[in-house]
């Protein structure tokens, strides 16, 4: 047998990722043939290519932002993630998340799209999960433990991670604050949550609010900011750190599927770098700091 075919059992998925449980019952489940079983309950999650299928039932609610995001994965793989300059971009941005905690010990990936955290985070501490499957068959062609599921139910046991990294996710969601209780209920006590998320904002608010008109996005997604996300956050977590950030760099080298103004610049790499040193600056600068695109927040699990 191929090594893949062994990955690709279910019994191997349970080895991989032992926080899985039943949603219903949030028993343990049993590997079968086509499955994972509940040992309770008896449900029956399928699994293809090695990727559990743990979504519930009620999941007409999320059809169109599942339909979209499928549309949107083959954006993201052969436009976004494929531009030089939106790599680079991409790479600060997630090494800026990663290196706000420790990457010991379990981690989830919440909302993991395409799973950019898999190019600085272990492959066997990694659990990424997301709703799009479009996004997942990509996500596997770098990391083998991926979940088909919904970040307002999640499909893990109390307690099972150390830290959960949560980036671009919530503004999608129908109940962010249903998230992020969630991920208070699957992180350890003391586990830490690093988030990226929309920053409403002067620059950002009437950009988005055309953006949004178009086919990238659901009518759930929402432009949120340090306000919204604090009222999330505060009930179950304990805000450690706030830091703004994209001005200049965020809209033209980030999103080269969206606004294709970047291509045109000359002498790019001089560009690119001075437009990120740009922003670094700007996001140290008080009042102007707050203007940004987006926003980084790290907090840690109240008991
Ligand atoms: C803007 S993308 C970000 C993807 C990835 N985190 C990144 O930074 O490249 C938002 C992701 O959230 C996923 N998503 C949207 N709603 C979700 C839900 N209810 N549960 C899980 N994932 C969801 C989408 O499928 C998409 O992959
Ligand atoms: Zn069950």
């Amino acid at each position: 047998m191929s090594e893949t075919a062994v990955a690709d059992t279910s019994a191997s998925i349970l080895q991989r990722m032992p926080e899985l449980v039943c949603l219903k019952c949030q028993a343990d489940l049993a590997a079968q043939d086509d499955g994972l079983r509940c040992a309770a309950c008896g449900r029956v999650y399928p699994t293809d290519a090695g990727i559990p299928t743990m979504l519930g039932e009620e999941m007409s609610r999320f059809a169109e932002e599942i339909a979209v995001q499928d549309r949107v994965a083959l954006e993201y793989e052969s436009k976004r993630y494929k531009d030089e300059y939106a790599q680079r971009y991409h790479a600060w941005w997630t090494d800026r998340m990663t290196s706000k905690v420790s990457l010991d010990g379990r981690i989830l990936d919440n909302g993991c799209g395409l799973g950019l955290l898999a190019e600085q985070i272990s492959a066997d501490r990694l659990v990424g999960l997301d709703i799009s499957s479009e996004m997942l068959t990509r996500a596997r062609q770098t990391y083998d433990n991926l979940v088909l599921g919904n970040s307002q139910e999640l499909p893990f046991r109390d307690g099972s991670f150390d830290v959960a990294f949560c980036r671009s996710l919530l503004h999608h969601l129908p109940e962010p604050e249903t998230a992020v209780r969630e991920m208070h209920r699957v992180l350890r006590p003391n586990g830490q949550i690093v988030l990226a998320d929309t920053n409403a904002s002067l620059l950002s608010t009437l950009p988005r609010r055309i953006a949004y008109s178009g086919d990238h996005f659901s009518d759930d997604h929402k432009n949120l900011n340090r306000r919204m996300l604090e009222g999330y956050l505060t009930p179950h977590f304990t805000i450690d750190e706030i830091e703004y950030f994209g001005y200049i760099a965020y809209p033209l080298m980030g999103f080269p599927d969206m606004v294709r103004v970047f291509r045109f610049v000359p002498f790019k790499p001089i560009a690119a770098r001075a437009l990120m040193a740009t922003d670094a600056v700007l996001s140290n600068i008080p009042l102007i700091r707050t203007q940004s695109w987006g926003i980084f927040i790290k907090a840690t699990r109240k008991a």
